[in-house]
This record gives structure tokens, sequence and C-alpha cells, in this order.
């Protein structure tokens, strides 16, 4: 007999949902029963490329389509609305990344998930943090589970990896403006790279941010930063993002009392210490030192399984009852959003901040920042039909 199959419905089909439809065609115990964009033509082309129902409003889709779960796809700020109107009606959401513009939004997202969840324990909320799938970031995460480093003193991430050009943040109205996205590079392009340093890492209590605004493209928000958290281990963290530096770098060290790893091109090294970092630093009798160390090559299956279709397959095991654990659940998104708001507010007030952040003093500057806007978008090109999204994702190369 043949396992229940999971009714989908997909909520903005833009260039990520356009993915989500793909993925979801090819997904056994997954069928979509209904595809909804404001963009009339897109959402009727789209449903009778797949034999779906088109809705042009994501209220009517939840109230109509007798989905099971709701793909969220859509810009930032309409995140939240979606994903609270879906609670409601005890339907299981995935979001898409950033779960919202300010953790205020995320709050209340995900009180209203508990309070749903009281009177349906099953209900689901997943988020999409497809690159927490990533064979060396899987990787690095089971080594910081085994403690191997010993005591964390520094994590160091230098991703400039997320090159986006002019034409690409033309692409659409709502990019890269204040009212439209809420934000920039942390907003669009690196809430996985901050959630994937809070998975490692856990939450700094204290942030040091530094945003550069519209310093490469004609846009109002950031397209360069420069963070440094301190964590409540001592350990300290820096990041480094940009969407303007042509080849990317991505570069992460991590640094501990019992060895280091350099993850970059890769490969992963594990510099091994012959003795505990820390107490030789106390106790030995030299002024100065080095180690030379030879750093071994830790071997990871580049090739396994990962990406969206990872997750959604994740979701839908959930669903149909097995024990797995999601990729990432919903609420662990206001990790990256609490780290994305911080840098901000911190750059924005021009000093360090601690954690939990002000959510309130961050959406006020925020709230201002739309007011005062004067900023024009010039005419919105749309993208090339044939561009490959994934070309956009993520990678540890
Ligand atoms: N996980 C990832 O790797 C990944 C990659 C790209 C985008 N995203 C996220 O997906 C979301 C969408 O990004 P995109 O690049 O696909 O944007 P996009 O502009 O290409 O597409 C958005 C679509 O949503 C539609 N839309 C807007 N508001 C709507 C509403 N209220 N109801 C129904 N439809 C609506 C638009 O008409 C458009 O078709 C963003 O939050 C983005 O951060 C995630």
């Amino acid at each position: 007999m043949s396992e229940r199959v999971i009714k989908f419905g997909l909520v903005g089909i833009g260039s990520i949902g356009q993915h989500h439809v793909n993925d979801l065609s090819k997904i056994e115990n997954a069928v979509l029963v209904g595809v909804c964009d404001i963009d009339k033509e897109k959402a009727d082309a789209t449903a009778k490329a797949q034999g779906t129902t088109a809705y042009y409003d994501a209220v009517d889709l939840l109230e109509q389509s007798g989905l099971d779960v709701v793909i969220i796809a859509v810009p930032h700020y309409d995140h939240p609305f979606i994903a609270m109107e879906a609670f409601k009606r005890g339907i299981h959401v995935m979001c898409e990344k950033p779960i919202a513009v300010h953790v205020n939004a995320a709050k209340a997202m995900i009180e209203a998930y508990e309070a749903a969840k009281r009177q349906r324990p099953d209900l689901q909320f997943a988020i999409m943090f497809q690159e927490r799938t990533l064979p060396y970031y899987a990787k690095l995460k089971a080594i910081m589970d085994s403690g191997m480093l010993g005591k964390l003193t520094r994590a160091t991430w230098i991703h400039t990896r997320w090159f986006r050009s002019q034409a690409y943040y033309d692409s659409g109205g709502w990019r890269a403006t204040w009212a439209g996205e809420g934000g920039g590079i942390l907003t669009n392009q690196c809430p996985h790279t901050l959630d994937m340093y809070q998975w490692l890492f856990g939450m700094p209590d204290l942030i040091s941010g530094h945003a550069h605004i519209g310093k490469y493209h004609d846009i109002e928000v950031e397209d360069e930063v420069t963070a440094y958290f301190e964590h409540p281990g001592g350990m300290i963290g820096h990041l480094i993002v940009t969407t303007a530096e042509l080849p990317g770098t991505n570069r992460m060290e991590i640094v501990g009392d019992l060895g280091k790893l350099i993850l970059e091109n890769g490969k992963l090294l594990h510099y091994k210490y012959p003795q505990p970092m820390l107490a030789f630093t106390r106790e030995t009798d030299q002024r100065f030192a080095e180690w030379e160390i030879a750093p071994e090559e830790i071997a990871v299956n580049a090739n396994a399984p990962s990406g969206h279709r990872v997750v959604t397959e994740r979701l839908i095991e959930r669903l149909l009852g097995k024990s797995v654990d999601l990729i990432a659940e919903g609420p662990e998104g206001l990790g990256s959003l609490t780290l994305a708001n911080g840098i901000m507010l911190s750059s924005f007030q021009k000093r360090p901040v601690t954690v939990p952040i002000d959510g309130d003093a961050f959406q006020a500057e925020l709230e201002e920042r739309i007011r005062t806007s004067n900023y024009v978008k010039k005419a919105v090109q749309a993208p090339a039909a044939a561009e490959d999204m994934s070309a956009s994702f993520g990678t540890t190369k």
C-alpha cells in the first residue's frame, strides 16, 4: 500500500517559489494542491503547467485548497502574516528564510505557533535553512557537538561569496529597500550564514556591527558588513560579508584549546595541537613559540544529498509520522534574525548591543528609515527567464 501523500500549497512563485515547484514535482509523497501569487499571470501559468489550482490571495489558498502544508516563498515582510493565518487554521508551515524582517514580528509568529500547537500538538513549523544540509557544514556541526576542539576561543568567518550585481538588485521592486525588504545582505543572503554561525557556536551575548549602506550598489540598504561577537564562554567571533567581491572567499577558522579547523575551497583541515594551548600559554617557560603542525584533512562525503529538497523531504517524513528531526524548526529562525537585527542596531547606534537585543529599538530604527526614505528605484528589470537559481545558493567551495 502506498504511503499517504502530503498536500502542499505554495505562496509566491518567484525565483525560489519556482524552485519549490520543481522539487515538489519530483517528490513521491508530495502533491501540489494550489499555487498562489498576487501576479495572476504567474499563478495561472504555473497552475496550468502543474495541473493544479491558481489562487491570488494567500488566505484563499489556505481556506480553499485543502492543503496540509503551506510553503511561504514571498518577500520577507509577508512571512509572519501568512504563517499566522496558517497556524490559526491548524495548517503546517514551511517558511523561507528569513523568518521575518525584525525580531518583534518573528516573536509574534512563534507565539502564534505555540498557541496553535496547544490546540493541535502535531502542528509543524519548519524554516528553510537548507545550508544545514551541506555536507561540510553538517560535518562541522557534528565536530562542534563532539567538543573535539575543547574550549572554543575564536571563530572567524569571511564569507564574500554572495556576489550580487546591480542587475540583481534591479530585478525586483521590493529588493534592497527598507520598505520592501527591510535590509540588505544580512536580511537576504546572510540569514543562512548567520543561522550557520549560531547553529555551530550558539548565540553571542554581545554584538558589535559595522554596516555600509549602498557602498557598492545603488541601493539604500547594507551591502558590506563586518561584525564582532563575544560569547558567554569567552569565544570571540568575526563575520565579514559583502555582495561586492569577486572572486568571493568563503573561509572559516575555528580555534579551540585542543585544535584548529579551517574550512576553505571544499577542504576541511584539522590542526591537532600537541597539548592544550591555553595551559601551554600559561605554563611554558618559552617566551615565544610556534607550533609546526601538519594538518589532517577531514574526510567529508561531499556528494551526500543536500539542499532545499532534503529539508522538504524531512518535513514530509515527520508529517507521515516518522520520528525524525526537522532540519530546522521554525522558531530557530529567531537566532539568525537576532544576529542580523543586532548587527544593524549596533551599526545604526554606533555602539555594541547586548543579546537579547532591544527589538523595539531596532524596529524604530527601521521604521524611521522607511519614513524618511527618498530612494527611488530605477526601472525594475525582470530576471532572465533561463537563469539558474541554484547559482544564488551558498556553497562551501
Ligand atoms: N532558501 C533560499 O536559499 C532562498 C533563496 C532565494 C529566496 N529565498 C527567500 O524566498 C523569498 C522570496 O524570494 P524570491 O527571490 O523568490 O522573490 P521573487 O521576487 O523572485 O518572488 C516573490 C514572488 O512572491 C509574489 N508575492 C509577493 N507578495 C505576495 C503575497 N502577499 N501573496 C502572494 N504572492 C506574493 C511576487 O509576485 C513574486 O512572484 C524571500 O523571503 C527570500 O529571502 C530563499
